[in-house]
């Protein structure tokens, strides 16, 4: 049997958010703004996955946007908060950001915004005193990836926040890695805007969260008619939306039970295995700042697609790019610093709730076996 160890990709729905979606694919089909029992049915489903939504990250539900994923809701926290809310044009955001607010961010530059993007360390992690720099030049708006989706590596989002609120710049984190896989609190962190992707933590694909904190005002992308308060209309996914509901509810319970530090413990020992047969591969990004499911690992002397084809009962990702023939190393390790010829052995193995102990032990041996085979 294959293993999976790509959940940072995407990952399964779990069975129970399946049976919580299943009635509103069948018999539950009333649009929630109908006001007929049937109607009333899928407006009250929207309100209780509302209020788990909510719940898992801190926030009040009327501060939850339902969004078509983490990529929409990217887009309406950068390009649809600077204008309502002061009109400041600069942008403040890194080098090791995912597309969807790198793009965002380039389509402002476009549009006389400047965008400051503030360099990462070796270890990945944002230079703060650069953000705060950046920041005191009149930032309207900071945008940081929570926990970078190739390393793991977490930033560190309150400090900046801090230094955002003292400047009167809006804070968005992409929180679409974080949340489900550690504890995520959006007053803790002091965030006024966070995105989330429910097919990051179990639930379906096309589904997704903007919080925007009360008293932030956002200028919808879409115009069309008034759901979810206006700020994201069209009518709502309604099956999709219960599923993340529910998914947010099971990932409160999980991280209750400690099931961080168990992710962790799976992980340690991935790592470790492959470290006693392979002494020379490393671990990029920060030792500790880190989530507890991803391990971005650099084999020596080869490349890590070599790697994944030699070995194809594990499925995972590297971070490179394959242009007119000839392979890129990912822009994100770069950005790190690490140099192109180690980046390209780059492998992301990411866990999940699914993954035994057995698998990590059987996966090590198919990644050493590939590594031995690739004549090193
Ligand atoms: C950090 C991060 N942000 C945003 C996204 C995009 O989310 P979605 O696929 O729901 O649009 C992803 C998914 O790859 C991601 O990893």
């Amino acid at each position: 049997m294959p293993i999976y160890l790509d959940f940072n990709a995407t990952t399964p729905i779990a069975p129970a958010v399946l049976d919580a979606m299943l009635p509103f694919l069948r018999e539950q089909y009333g649009n929630p703004s109908s006001g007929y029992a049937l109607g009333r049915a899928a407006k009250d489903a929207i309100a209780t996955a509302r209020g788990h939504v909510a719940a898992l990250i801190g926030a009040e539900a009327d501060e939850i946007i339902f969004t078509s994923g983490g990529t929409e809701a990217n887009n309406i926290a950068i390009r649809g908060t600077i204008e309502p809310n002061g009109g400041k044009r600069v942008i403040v955001t890194s080098t090791v950001e995912h597309p969807a607010t790198d793009e965002p961010c380039a389509l402002l530059a476009e549009q006389d915004y400047t965008v400051h993007r503030v360099n990462v360390g070796g270890d990945g992690r944002i230079d703060v005193d650069g953000a705060q720099r950046a920041i005191r030049d009149g930032a309207g708006l900071v945008t940081l990836i929570l926990a970078q989706n190739e390393t793991g590596v977490l930033q560190p989002v309150a400090e900046v926040a801090t230094a955002a609120r003292g400047h009167g710049a809006l804070m968005h984190i992409d929180a679409a890695q974080a949340v489900g896989k550690i504890d995520v609190d959006v007053k803790a962190l002091g965030v006024d805007l966070l995105s989330i992707a429910g097919h990051k933590l179990y639930a379906p694909k096309g589904i997704g969260v903007l919080y925007v904190r009360r008293g932030v005002r956002t200028q919808s992308v879409l115009r069309g008619a008034g759901q979810e308060t206006g700020r994201r209309p069209g009518t709502e996914n309604v099956a999709s939306i219960v599923g993340l509901g529910e998914a947010c509810r099971l990932a409160a319970d999980r991280l209750r039970e400690n099931g961080a530090a168990q992710m962790a413990a799976l992980a340690h020992d991935l790592f470790a295995r492959l470290q006693r047969e392979i002494p020379d591969i490393a671990l990029s990004g920060h030792p500790t700042a880190r989530l507890p499911n991803t391990l971005n690992v650099l084999f020596p002397g080869v490349s890590g697609r070599a790697v994944l084809d030699a070995c194809p009962q594990v499925m995972a990702s590297t971070g490179s790019a394959c242009h007119a023939d000839r392979e890129e190393a990912s822009a994100i390790l770069r950005a790190m610093g690490i140099p192109e010829h180690k980046a390209l052995g780059a492998v992301r193995l990411s866990l999940g709730a699914t993954t035994t102990a057995r698998d990590v032990e059987e996966a090590a041996n198919a990644l050493t076996e590939a590594w031995r085979k690739l004549g090193k």
